[in-house]
């Protein structure tokens, strides 16, 4: 080891000095208190035996100096002193020595302390070193845990893409529908179009035959027979009353292609993160628009939405959740169910009911619905974050989400969202 002493008194220093170097330590010597911090933050010594009154600085200033220091290594300090009160010894411990000895001590009891001391040292150094290690791996642990939650804030968004992909081909369908009847319209209205065409011809020609002044009332007779033939064939009365009808479908179509790009719009707008005063009912409506494809051959579904207080937040989110309960209901339906949606008011809160009568859901499934990755799917089909994504939600938004199932009968969603 190497041990330094501060002692002022030359032959006091000498005395340790001997009993120290018998047994085969290393020596540093300081003559003040002050030297002494020097050379411990220089050779950062095993071992300080310090007198307790020294000029400059004392040995207890030295030690609580030590203890404070940065120095990886533990040091161990031995105080010498005249002193041997006990409220004495209590400042030498306080100060954060590990030892004392009394003035005048004999040699054998310094050394049998310095051994002790030597072991106390390496078993203190042995558990600073495994605390190092257990903070090494708590930082790694600190580490791994970061990786997995920026891995399942991946997996939330892959699976909200997968979604999205899975609305897109939804929305694609709706749009195609009024898309094809408008085009097959316009077919016919273009066939309907070249006959009244023709038949405009034929009133032309009338026109000129009697402005002319030249052609008998016969050649008139002949030509307004032949418009009257021309209109039995095309069936002019039934073309009338279908021009009309064709063009209030297209109508129709096109202001069903603009909702649905409006809800979509609506459902999930890029960037549209704010928070915000929010109306259930319109988001409960764009959402269903948006998932009804998937719903529409599975289930009817009714609406009863009552006159509710608007909820602060964030309205795509809330959709999401919305979505996925709806998808989830559509999914427990075998074959034609029916799906409830209900908004309505308790106190200041907005209340929320999706029902279904769909297959319901085992008690001891209960507790795990919201449990990330927790699917009674089949591979491919679910990957069971729909409803750990919607409870995440509904608790940034300071609601609840809770669930009320019967096997066989069917299952009800509640959410509960604070009112503005
Ligand atoms: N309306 C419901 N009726 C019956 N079971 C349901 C209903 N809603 C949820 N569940 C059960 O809860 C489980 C978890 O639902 P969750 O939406 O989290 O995952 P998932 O639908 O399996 O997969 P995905 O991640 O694609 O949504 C489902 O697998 C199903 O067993
Ligand atoms: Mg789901």
């Amino acid at each position: 080891m190497k041990i330094l002493i501060a002692e002022d008194d030359y032959v006091s220093r000498l005395l340790v000095k001997k009993a120290v170097k018998k047994i085969g330590h290393d020596v540093l010597e300081a003559e003040n208190g002050r030297i002494a911090w020097d050379m411990f933050l220089e050779h950062e010594p095993d071992m300080v035996i310090s007198d307790w009154m020294m000029p400059e600085m004392d040995g207890i200033e030295l030690c609580k100096k030590i203890r404070n220091s940065k120095k990886k290594t533990y040091s161990y300090v031995m105080l010498l002193t005249a002193k041997d009160k006990t409220t004495d010894l209590v400042e030498v411990f306080n100060a954060g020595a590990d030892d004392y000895i009394i003035k005048p001590f004999k040699p054998d009891e310094l050394r049998s302390r310095i051994n002790s001391g030597e072991r106390i040292t390496k078993l203190e150094r042995e558990h600073h070193d495994m605390q190092e290690q257990l903070i090494r791996k708590n930082d790694k642990l600190d580490e791994t845990l970061k990786e997995l939650k920026s891995t399942q804030a991946q997996v939330l968004q892959s699976e909200k893409m997968a979604g999205i992909g899975q609305l897109a081909a939804g929305v694609a369908h709706e749009i195609n529908n009024p898309i094809g009847f408008i085009s097959s319209n316009l077919e016919a209205l273009n066939d309907y179009m070249v006959d009244v065409n023709t038949l405009l011809d034929h009133y032309q020609t009338l026109e000129k035959k009697i402005n002319s002044g030249g052609d008998s009332i016969r050649d008139i007779k002949i030509q307004v027979k032949i418009i009257s033939e021309f209109e039995e064939q095309i069936e002019i009365d039934y073309l009338r009353e279908d021009i009309p009808e064709l063009l209030n479908d297209c109508k129709e179509g096109t202001a069903r292609v603009g909702r649905i790009v409006a809800d979509l719009k609506s459902f999930a707008h890029p960037g549209n993160d704010k928070k915000m005063l929010i109306d259930i009912n319109k988001g409960l409506e764009s959402t269903l628009n948006v998932v009804y494809n998937e719903l529409k051959y599975k289930a009817t579904v009714t609406k009863n939405l009552g006159k509710i207080l608007r909820v602060e937040g964030f309205p795509q989110k809330l959709n999401q959740v919305f979505m996925n309960i709806l998808v989830n209901a559509g999914q427990a339906i075998e074959e034609k169910g029916e799906i409830k949606i209900q908004t309505g008011t308790k106190g200041s809160n907005v209340v929320i009911r999706i029902c279904d009568n769909g297959c319901g859901i085992e008690k001891e499934h209960l507790s795990k619905i919201f449990n990330p990755f927790f699917t009674t799917k089949e591979i491919g089909k679910g990957t069971g974050l729909g409803m750990n994504i919607a409870y995440n939600i509904i608790q940034e938004h300071n609601g609840t989400i809770e669930i009320e199932s019967e096997i066989g009968k069917g299952t009800t969603f509640i959410i509960t969202l604070p009112g503005q």
